[in-house]
């Protein structure tokens, strides 16, 4: 599958002189494109809002390439300047919170509280004080994609693995449908294997098993990011694109649900528009 580059790719520069620097928290390479010479696709500016995001829910810090207008509501979540990730959530405030809140929320314009998770307290209140900790959502989570999916629609998710884990899985729904069904799994056989699949009907289809590397690790934290794009998924794990995965379910915008179940911490999850 060749996608060339994408619109985003477009948006990118490149301004990292130092290949042996960390990754920023810039763009992924999300596959399929030349390597940048000499480093990584330097931060372009905060990303784009979900369409009619009036903020984020729990932010995470990130760097993606701007879309037109600044992300409102979530002042300073998107930073120019690396974040506290990759490297951990040491330091102070991993992941604050923005205020604001993500379409499709039920009610108001506080953060966003997701069916099952509380409307008020933790994870959901005001960013946490400097040197606080962002309280981990529940999980299982789920979160409505009010509009459904639309290429260029990022999610951002957050969270530490679990110790001793045994799965854990992203699934993006259409209705009791599981379009794209993302699982890395820590002890199949000893092994560790990130299996993708689609279910309709209740039958799943052939599994993709085709990831080249299993990037979680128990107990780590991890950002893991699903860029929609026109006719696949990529998959980027830690700012390292990881893999893509064809769309089986075409009707983008009845994929309304994103779920995410297993043996991880989940400290953010939020859609943007790049
Ligand atoms: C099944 C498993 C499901 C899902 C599916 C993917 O064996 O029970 O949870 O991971 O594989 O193909």
């Amino acid at each position: 599958m060749s996608d060339g580059f994408s619109l985003s790719d477009a948006l990118t520069t490149n301004n990292n002189l130092n290949p042996s620097a960390p990754p920023p928290q810039g763009w992924p390479s999300w596959g399929n494109q030349p390597p940048a010479p000499g480093g990584f696709p330097a931060y372009a500016g905060p990303p784009g809002a979900y369409p009619g995001a009036p903020g984020a829910y729990p932010a995470a810090p990130g760097a993606y390439p701007a879309a037109p207008g600044a992300y409102p509501g979530a002042p300073g979540a998107y930073p120019g300047a690396p974040g506290p990730y990759p490297g951990g959530p040491a330091g102070p405030g991993p992941y604050p919170g923005a205020p604001g809140a993500f379409p499709g929320a039920p009610s108001g314009s506080g953060p966003y509280p997701a069916p099952g998770q509380p409307s008020s307290g933790p994870g959901f209140g005001p960013p946490p004080a400097q040197g606080g900790q962002a309280p981990p959502l529940k999980v299982p989570f789920e979160m409505p994609l009010q509009a459904g999916l639309v290429p260029r629609m990022l999610i951002t998710i957050t969270g530490t693995v679990n110790p001793n884990p045994n799965r854990f899985s992203l699934d993006f729904k259409r209705g009791n449908d599981v379009a794209f069904h993302f699982n890395p799994r820590f002890k199949e056989d000893n092994r560790k294997v990130i299996v993708c699949n689609s279910m309709f009907q209740n039958t799943w289809g052939k599994e993709d098993r085709t990831a080249p590397r299993f990037p979680f690790e128990a107990g780590k934290p991890f950002k893991l990011q699903i860029l929609c794009e026109v006719d696949h998924f990529k998959v980027a794990v830690n700012d390292a694109h990881l893999m893509q995965y064809n769309f089986r379910e075409k009707k983008l915008n009845e994929i309304t649900k994103l779920c995410i179940a297993g043996d991880i911490t989940l400290t953010s999850v939020m859609p943007t528009m790049i």
